[in-house]
């Protein structure tokens, strides 16, 4: 099979924002205890936090980390993670039916952050809270003194505020199982007052508000009408979230769900542009993706676990084992997001360690990459500069899910001060190689091409702690320039970075 793709320097997306590869850590099985935090691991610095994993994480370069939850900040009190430790609450979490201890709170947090290199995003509570506890928190991290709660931080060993500007309103308030679940409108009302407050403290915070849990809900898209009519003046984002999952063991339909993402984008553009022209507004609200990821390997296990289970404290929940087959997935996916990051300027991995997770550990003992970091980490890498509108010409199949879903996927990204142009792809066919003619114009001379690739002959094989590398990047041969062209062949279902010098 062929492909011709031209990459042309006046035609461009959008210069990328970093936080496109960020990333989300919860209160959730391991996620946290094991997980980023293990008192007494030999690798744990002065604040018990693994730095076998802190490595790891530093290696995915991921500039945001989304915190504390997910399901479970729609039921936290933040007060029970801050003063000594000894004097913490053990709480029930209801979103898991897991008992949190509170060793980890937000000084702990913070502390990590900084050591992983990464940005805080933080959520608050609308679901069993609101507005004064979402208040108190902001001041308690971002005032620098001579208040309550700031004096409190500075009590509490931290004397200069952390200035975190990404807050998420809520977490997927449109979902049922949401502790403190409501409806579009009670939402949109809650949401506008909180950031109405948030921003008498800080017009300059970045405020993400709730979208839809996936674009399967009943409510969809309506939710996300009413939501911005009622928050389009005092919001930054709107927040969408995703799971792709593979229950048929179908690699066709599995591998054509990137273009279902791609919709649910494009449909939410729309909503925004639709609400923005009602209002007639000059604001322009983006998309924060800030939940995707593949999950579905553990997930019906996990829904039967956890109903017979009685609290137990960082129990194994959510521990998906990655096969070669998510490293296409996973490449689709960042693909999409490429191609749309003139309105998804932000999106978060979930989740980040153990709990469907890029990073594995074991506790007491190592830590691991799962097949899905490398995809991350090479887009995280090297993905950062302008996203180019590349013209693409492949034979394409019709799946369920939709039609003419090209064999190649491929994203380009410039990146001018490195002399860069570099192109992620997924060869989506089964058994076909495809022979991409890659024409480079309005650049300059190409100088030198290197092609990365993973590749595996069982779409099952999973990196795991006796086995880490079973999938992992080679560099290939083979990619040559002639005349301001690339050529290159890729293996069927496969996944490609390849990097031009200019
Ligand atoms: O990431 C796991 C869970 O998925 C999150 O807690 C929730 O927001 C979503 O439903």
């Amino acid at each position: 099979m062929e492909a011709r793709v031209t990459a042309h320097a006046r035609f461009t997306i959008a210069d990328i924002d970093k936080r496109l590869y960020g990333s989300f850590l919860e209160h959730l099985g391991r996620a946290v205890y094991t997980g980023i935090y293990e008192p007494g691991h030999p690798t744990a610095d002065e604040n018990g936090m693994r730095r076998d994993v802190i490595e790891l994480v530093r290696g995915l370069d991921t500039p945001i980390c989304r915190y504390p939850g997910g399901n479970f900040v729609s039921a936290y009190d933040w007060e029970d993670g801050i003063g000594p430790k000894e004097n913490r609450p053990t709480r029930l979490d209801l979103a898991w039916r897991t008992s949190e201890s509170n060793q980890v709170g937000i000084h702990e947090f913070a502390a990590w952050a900084q050591a992983a290199n990464t940005e805080m995003m933080l959520a608050v509570n609308l679901g069993s809270r609101g507005l004064d506890a979402a208040r108190n928190f902001v001041e308690y991290v971002n005032h620098p003194g001579g208040s309550y709660w700031s004096d409190m931080r500075r009590k509490n060993g931290r004397s200069d505020p952390w200035n975190v500007k990404l807050w998420c309103l809520g977490n997927e308030m449109d979902g049922p199982w949401q502790v403190g679940h409501k409806n579009a409108a009670e939402y949109g009302h809650l949401a506008n007052e909180t950031a109405k407050a948030l921003r008498a403290f800080d017009p300059g915070l970045e405020l993400i508000v709730c979208g839809s849990s996936h674009s399967n809900m009943a409510t969809y898209p309506q939710w996300e009408a009413t939501v911005l009519e009622a928050t389009y003046d005092q919001v930054d984002y709107i927040s969408l979230h995703m799971y792709f999952e593979n229950y048929q063991k179908n690699p066709h339909e599995y591998l054509a769900l990137s273009k279902k993402l791609d919709r649910y984008i494009g449909t939410v553009s729309g909503v925004i542009d639709y609400v923005k022209a009602k209002l007639r507004s000059k604001r322009q609200v983006k998309i924060s993706f800030d939940e995707w990821n593949v999950w579905y390997h553990e997930r019906k296990n996990d829904d039967k676990r956890m109903k017979e289970w009685s609290w137990p404290h960082a129990p194994a929940l959510l521990e998906d084992v990655y096969n070669f087959e998510d490293v296409l997935q996973v490449g689709c996916i960042l693909n999409t997001f490429i191609r749309r990051s003139d309105v998804v300027r932000i999106a978060c991995i979930a989740q980040l360690v153990n709990v469907i997770a890029p990073i594995m550990t074991a506790p007491g003992g190592p830590a691991w990459r799962q097949t899905t970091y490398y995809p991350f980490q090479f887009a995280s890498l090297y993905g950062r500069g302008t996203a180019l509108d590349l013209d693409v010409a492949c034979p394409s199949y019709d799946a369920d899910v939709a039609s003419g879903v090209s064999y190649l996927d491929i994203a380009g990204v410039h990146d001018e001060r490195a002399g860069t142009l570099t192109f992620f792809a997924v060869n989506r066919n089964a058994s076909e190689p495809i022979a991409i003619d890659l024409s480079i114009e309005g650049f300059g001379a190409a100088k030198s091409v290197e092609h990365t690739v993973i590749k595996h002959h069982d779409l099952e094989a999973r990196n795991t702690a006796k086995n880490p590398d079973a999938v992992k990047p080679r560099k290939a041969d083979g990619a040559k320039i002639t005349a301001g062209s690339v050529g290159l062949s890729m293996e069927p279902h496969s996944y490609s970075m390849i990097r031009v010098k200019l």
